[in-house]
């Protein structure tokens, strides 16, 4: 990784303070890109509906883990629609406290809110059909990453995903000083997961978001 992460207290520390002065709202959560929040969760829906309806090797609807999950838009829209039981993990604990009310009624089937960084965070074993990490492998350096999606890949259940939902850049490693995160290209992402012992079962781009911003890939690993 670049020199952004060779302090990696200060890498995570500066994240978290990052966020705490965010406002726990869509548009917090989507760095002023909250109108993009829609067409996102779309395209999320239809990646996640081939797994969910295919009939051999079907991803169970069982139970969803929310990395990263903020105040929940992702585990709102997209996990909670679709799965009986979603658990929220997040570094922030104003977002997940957000969530408990973002949520509504809903908030009833979220089996857990872990505050936690997901360097740290060991999700059960054998309990998750699908793990989303959404906008946030960023703040991870490349060995939390792997021994994190490694730690993912034992808490999955027979059929299980995990899908990474992310920026790229075009080549190599793109640090962010402002929120200390860094965007990998689509080629490092990949070694990584590989270092992690996961094998790439779908991949797409997001279409129709802003030329501005990075591409975004979603990627389906077990
Ligand atoms: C860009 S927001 C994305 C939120 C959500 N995934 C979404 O798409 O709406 C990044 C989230 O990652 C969380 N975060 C940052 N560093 C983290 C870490 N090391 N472990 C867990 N969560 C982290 C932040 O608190 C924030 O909620």
């Amino acid at each position: 990784m670049g020199d952004i992460a060779r302090d990696e207290s200060s890498f995570y520390s500066n994240a978290e303070g990052y966020w705490r002065d965010v406002p726990p709202t869509v548009e917090g959560m989507l760095g002023g890109y909250g109108s993009i929040s829609s067409i996102d969760i779309n395209g999320s829906k239809a990646f996640l509906h081939k797994f969910l309806s295919e009939a051999e090797g079907k991803t169970g609807s069982g139970c969803a883990l929310d990395c990263g999950a903020g105040i929940g838009r992702i585990s709102k829209r997209l996990l909670l629609p679709l799965f009986r039981t979603v658990d929220l993990v997040d570094v922030t604990q104003e977002f997940l406290d957000k969530a408990k009310s973002y949520l509504g009624e809903d908030a009833k089937r979220v089996g857990n809110f872990f505050c936690s960084g997901l360097q740290d965070f060991v999700p059960e074993s054998g309990r998750y059909d699908v793990i989303w990490i959404q906008w946030v492998i960023g703040h991870l350096t490349d060995d939390h990453l792997v021994e994190f999606l490694r730690r993912c890949q034992n808490a999955l259940r027979p059929g299980g995903l995990v899908i990474i939902k992310d920026n790229v850049s075009y080549e190599g490693v793109v640090p962010d000083e402002v929120d200390s995160s860094v965007c990998r290209d689509l080629e490092i992402l990949h070694g990584l997961a590989s270092r992690a012992g996961l094998r790439v079962v779908h991949e797409e781009q997001q279409m129709n978001f802003p030329k501005e911003i990075f591409q975004v890939h979603t990627i389906a690993l077990r």
